[in-house]
């Protein structure tokens, strides 16, 4: 959909300090600069950890590469005695135009709850960063209920008091095919992408789910993301493992070619 820039982004989880990061963002521009992809055909955002995030905002500034930045977490709070959290503030301050909240990593190993996401989703807007808001089934869900049920429950909680017409990418990632190898079909991938967009028109309005990107995630390669650009609700892919390398990254941004 032309109202939609497809986006392609990278959450490194907690790989790369900041020196391998700096050879990673360095090689992955030069990657892309050979074959060069139209300017603005794709936006290309990536996911540090917060330990590398002014390393990267310093290079990207200084050799005017056009990525965005963005975070993997932030903190509900605003600031104080919040020993190890890192808020909005903090980010907005190092360029950080997103931030992944709610990713299935962190409801599984942190407890966070569909309200905890809400209240990040809160924190992120206040601070004019575009929440990344995570869902996704695991395999026994995706058994019992179904596809759908469950990252729609969690899309409803994540948008509950988000104002008509905010920002916000959505990824759909279930939580099988995270790491696993085993990817959605793309058949799979619109199916859900298609009720999570009606997720976000029910609760921030038409206009703003056609111009939000719902993003696959999970098990994509260079080798399966042109497939699930070729579907009408899938604007784009979170991809984790396959960020790590430069040629691989740039070849799923360059999907089109
Ligand atoms: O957030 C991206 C992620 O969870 C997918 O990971 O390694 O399957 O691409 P991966």
């Amino acid at each position: 959909d032309a109202r939609r820039t497809p986006m392609i982004a990278g959450n490194w989880k907690m790989n790369l300090d900041h020196l391998q990061a700096v050879a990673l963002v360095q090689k992955l521009h030069w990657a892309l600069k050979d074959a060069r992809h139209e300017p603005g055909s794709v936006e290309v955002a990536l996911f540090p950890p917060f330990t590398d995030l002014r390393t990267v905002q310093t290079l990207l500034d200084a050799d005017k590469i056009p990525f965005a930045l963005g975070a993997q977490d932030l903190s509900a709070h605003e600031s104080g005695a919040y020993t190890g959290e890192v808020s909005g503030a903090f980010l907005a301050r190092l360029d950080c135009r997103y931030v992944i909240i709610g990713h299935s990593e962190r409801r599984a190993y942190h407890d966070e709850t569909d309200e905890v996401v809400a209240a990040k989703v809160q924190a992120a807007l206040r601070h004019s960063l575009v929440p990344v808001i995570c869902v996704g089934e695991t395999a026994e869900d995706l058994q019992t209920h179904g596809a759908s049920a469950v990252p729609v429950g969690q899309l409803q909680a994540a948008l509950a008091g988000v104002a008509s017409g905010a920002e916000v990418v959505v990824a759909y990632e279930p939580v099988w095919a995270i790491g696993s190898g085993q990817a959605a079909t793309p058949d799979q991938a619109q199916e859900v992408c298609a009720t999570l967009r009606d997720v976000v028109a029910a609760a921030i309005g038409a206009d703003a789910a056609a111009r939000t990107r719902v993003l696959y995630g999970g098990s994509v390669k260079s080798g399966n993301i042109a497939a699930f650009m070729r579907e009408p609700d899938v604007d784009g892919a979170l991809v984790g493992g396959a960020s790590l390398v430069a040629d691989e990254f740039a070849a799923i941004i360059r999907y089109q070619k």
